[in-house]
């Protein structure tokens, strides 16, 4: 850690208090995005999935002693169904949902999720093409997805976007379309392509656009249903405080709705981290509204790079966050890199890009007196941190920690 000490002791990191924060329970107004029937469907069914098994969740010892906190804890996606990303269980999950929807109105019959599953309707599903927007983790989970029900898949993806993602995509059997512009830019050409009678599966929502992104959150909350299991065989001490990365917010969104349903105004201190380059949510969180940003460069945390608030994450968000933070794109490698060491736990890990937002945040708060105050972070704070990904993209992780994801495991 000595050697990126100094990296994090002069980070600025762009912080705002949510005074819109609401302790209460969780408002009936959110359950029409969220409830815990739709949390526990998902679950329900994800759980049933060929090769599901829950992720690890990592105590980062070492990290612990050297930032003085009581426990930190790290949800690690990068295992999640061999996609690498808890994208996984969202994206894939809505096509499902979408794939019963669509069959029971063409064929007027009971559709169950596990005949479409064990193939009952392949030939029906061939007629079928899913589409969707995506800087990579999502399009990959839909493309598996598309290729395990047996529909076709056609994924937009912006001009930034790596040609190691792409791929990836591409080997799920999916066509993948590259757009000129921004995220934001290939999700009004998703949009624009439901006229060719393409139903489109977004991880992101809009007015006018709400229902399919409910599922992909749902999907989400498996992790987090995992960890609260794993957090109460592994410790008695309950989590104060969880770092959250969002890029359109529904990821945080769907974490903080299940939290909020599960535990009410004993959940964690919620904390939103984004890259300062696309920081949609917190100038949303400033201007108390969703706010456009006009992304200039496309940050490291390519997951994480969008200019616009999902809708309805934003319903969830702008009540249930405690905190915002964004943070600047030079904090990633270094975490990268000690993830991989063992300077935050005995064993290493490897954390993508988009991964390790919320633990270089934590990181750069605890050397920032001012800013722990604010958060309330000191020796008695028990810490989740969901670590979002793995080397979703092997070159990229490798030039950023000087090694491949089997040799820092190896
Ligand atoms: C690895 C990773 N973490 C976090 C996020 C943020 O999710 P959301 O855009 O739903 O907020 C993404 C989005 O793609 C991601 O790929």
């Amino acid at each position: 850690m000595k050697s990126i000490d100094s990296l994090y002791t002069k980070a600025k990191i762009n912080y705002f208090h949510n005074p819109n924060y609401t302790a209460e329970n969780y408002p009936e107004a959110l359950n029409p995005i969220i409830s815990s029937s739709l949390c526990d469907d998902a679950i329900k069914e994800i759980s049933q999935w060929e090769n599901y098994t829950e992720t690890p969740l990592h105590n980062l010892d070492n990290l612990t002693k050297t930032i003085n906190v009581s426990r930190i804890d790290y949800k690690d996606e990068s295992t999640r169904f061999g996609l690498g990303s808890f994208k996984a269980l969202g994206g894939a999950y809505a096509v499902l949902i979408e794939l019963q929807k669509t069959l029971t109105e063409q064929l007027n019959e009971i559709v169950t999720l596990q005949d479409i599953r064990n193939g009952k309707y392949q030939e029906h599903l061939k007629n079928i093409t899913i589409v969707t927007a995506t800087d990579g983790n999502h399009g990959r989970s839909v493309a598996w997805g598309c290729q395990s029900f047996g529909c076709a898949c056609k994924i937009y993806i912006h001009k930034e976007v790596s040609e190691g993602r792409k791929t990836a995509m591409e080997s799920f059997g999916a066509e993948v379309i590259r757009v000129q512009g921004n995220y934001e830019d290939s999700v009004q050409e998703a949009e624009k392509s439901r006229a060719n009678g393409w139903i489109l599966v977004s991880d992101t929502s809009y007015p006018g656009y709400t229902e399919v992104p409910r599922f992909v959150m749902a999907g989400y909350t498996v992790m987090i249903k995992e960890a609260l299991q794993q957090l109460q065989a592994q410790t008695s001490s309950s989590p104060t405080h969880i770092f959250v990365q969002g890029g359109c917010g529904g990821l945080p969104a769907a974490i903080c709705a299940y939290l909020w349903l599960h535990l009410s105004e004993k959940r964690p201190r919620f904390i939103v981290v984004e890259p300062k380059l696309a920081d949609c949510l917190i100038q949303s969180a400033m201007n108390n509204r969703p706010t456009l940003v006009d992304i200039q460069e496309e940050s490291i945390m390519a997951g994480l790079s969008c200019g616009e608030v999902s809708s309805i994450g934003w319903d969830i968000l702008s009540q249930g966050t405690n905190d915002f933070l964004a943070i600047d794109d030079n904090l990633i490698a270094p975490t990268m890199q000690s993830l991989a060491k063992d300077a935050c736990s005995k064993n290493p890990i490897v954390g993508g890009e988009s991964a390790v937002a919320g633990l270089a945040a934590l990181i750069a708060t605890t050397e920032n007196a001012e800013l722990s105050q604010s958060l309330g972070i000191d020796q008695n704070s028990h810490i989740l941190i969901l670590g979002t990904e793995g080397a979703t993209d092997p070159e990229i992780y490798q030039q950023l920690v000087g090694k491949t994801a089997a040799q820092v495991l190896a």
